[in-house]
């Protein structure tokens, strides 16, 4: 019988394709996802995509007595916990939503998970944990000097998360990952981004200018100290990130790490500018995406770039996507969401 592993916002981006990667290495995935930020559809569509029954519970992680009840059913020696609220500005204007749910919910899902014996967790972290760095690339050996209180909350649970396996006689280890910048969809179009607000990142905008959803794409500013004067970030293909948890869990679970808690970059460490990610959708478009020159986005840095090296040292994994392919992924996703109705002109305009 498969190995059982709770993931939790298994339905929602990022989620939904660490769910397909641990069927295809032969896990078996028990979804706990409240669907605050997902359709219910996923689940069709990840059954149809894995082709399997999949086991979702519609469980809030700060429910202690519902997720008591999903581990004594599920019981499973590992913890991919994705579940968590991710808008930098909102968590600016309600904070305590965001410790909430971040913290106070994490708290609870690893108090239940190491009472139900333990076993491995592996935690969705940002690089905002670095704040507002100046210096490129980022190591993990760098402070933790969150700038937001999304950024906070990520920080809290890691170090909740490492003295939580430090502890004596603790059944937990853990394994922080901090993504960079997620971007592309599934090959095979069936899962994606599904922005239910309107979007403030780069790729989901730059496929609603695509569509004709927005007249132009504002550059934030073209006067940064970068090569080509507009901001550079570190992007990463959702289906390698998606891997990377994989690899991870089974590095935990192997032992394979000496101290009971690390931390590790996700990110390609390829630059690319604002600049270049709009060729590339124009490459993959044939057509010029309309475009103006705007003041810099408060809150903005130059550039966020990784040393994804330590990922590679510890669990052997390294990107093997790069900027086309998440341009080309992205774009056929938006394609078949609009056909399905998920991504209507009403939602996002
Ligand atoms: P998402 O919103 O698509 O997925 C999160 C899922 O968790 C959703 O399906 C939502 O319904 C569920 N959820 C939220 N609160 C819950 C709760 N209390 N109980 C049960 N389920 C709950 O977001 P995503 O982009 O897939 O992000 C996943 C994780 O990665 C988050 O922890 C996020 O902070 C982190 N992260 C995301 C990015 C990014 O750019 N997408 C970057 C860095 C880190
Ligand atoms: C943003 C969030 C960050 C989150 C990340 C998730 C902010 C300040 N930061 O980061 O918390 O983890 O998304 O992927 O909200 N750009 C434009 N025009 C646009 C939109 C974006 O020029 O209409 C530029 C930005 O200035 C930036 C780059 O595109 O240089 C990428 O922006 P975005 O996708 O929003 O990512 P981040 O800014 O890195």
């Amino acid at each position: 019988m498969s190995e059982k592993i709770l993931v939790t916002g298994g339905l929602g981006y990022i989620g939904s394709h660490v769910v397909v990667e641990l069927c295809a290495a032969g896990y078996e995935p028990v979804i706990v996802d409240n669907l605050s930020n997902a359709r219910a559809s996923v689940l069709e569509r990840l059954e149809r995509l894995t082709q399997r029954a999949l086991t979702h519970y519609d469980v809030d992680i700060r429910n202690r007595a519902a997720l008591e009840t999903v581990l004594e059913r599920e019981p499973g020696a590992g913890l991919i916990h994705l579940a968590a609220f991710k808008a930098v500005g909102e968590s600016v204007e309600e904070p305590l939503k965001y410790y909430d749910n971040n913290v106070a919910g994490s708290v609870a899902l690893f108090d239940v998970f190491e009472r139900a014996g333990g076993g491995g967790i592996v935690f969705s972290s940002s690089a905002m944990v670095y704040g507002d760095v100046k210096v490129f690339p980022l190591h993990e050996g760098m402070p933790v000097q969150p700038n937001n209180p999304y950024g906070a909350s990520k920080a809290m649970m890691e170090q909740v998360l490492a003295d939580l396996a430090q502890a004596p006689g603790a059944k937990t280890r853990g394994l922080s990952l901090r993504y960079f910048n997620p971007a592309g969809a599934h090959d095979s179009a069936l899962i994606g981004e599904d922005p239910k607000d309107r979007p403030n990142n780069l790729f989901p905008i730059i496929v609603q200018v695509a569509v004709g959803q927005r007249d132009h794409l504002t550059i934030f500013g073209e006067d940064y100290d970068t090569p080509d004067g507009t901001g550079v970030r570190d992007y990463i293909h959702v289906v390698d990130l998606a891997q990377a948890h994989v690899m991870a869990l089974r590095a935990l679970l192997d032992g394979a790490f000496e101290q009971p808690f690390t931390a590790l970059n996700l990110g390609t460490g390829t630059p690319y500018s604002v600049r270049e990610v709009v060729t590339a959708f124009e490459r993959e478009l044939g057509q010029t995406l309309p475009q103006k020159m705007g003041e810099r986005r408060s809150g903005d840095v130059a550039t966020l770039l990784a040393d994804p090296s330590a990922a590679e040292r510890a669990i052997g994994w390294s990107a093997q996507r790069d900027l086309p392919d998440m341009v080309r992924d992205a774009w056929r996703w938006a394609g078949a969401a609009r056909q399905w109705g998920l991504w209507n002109d009403d939602d996002q305009s």
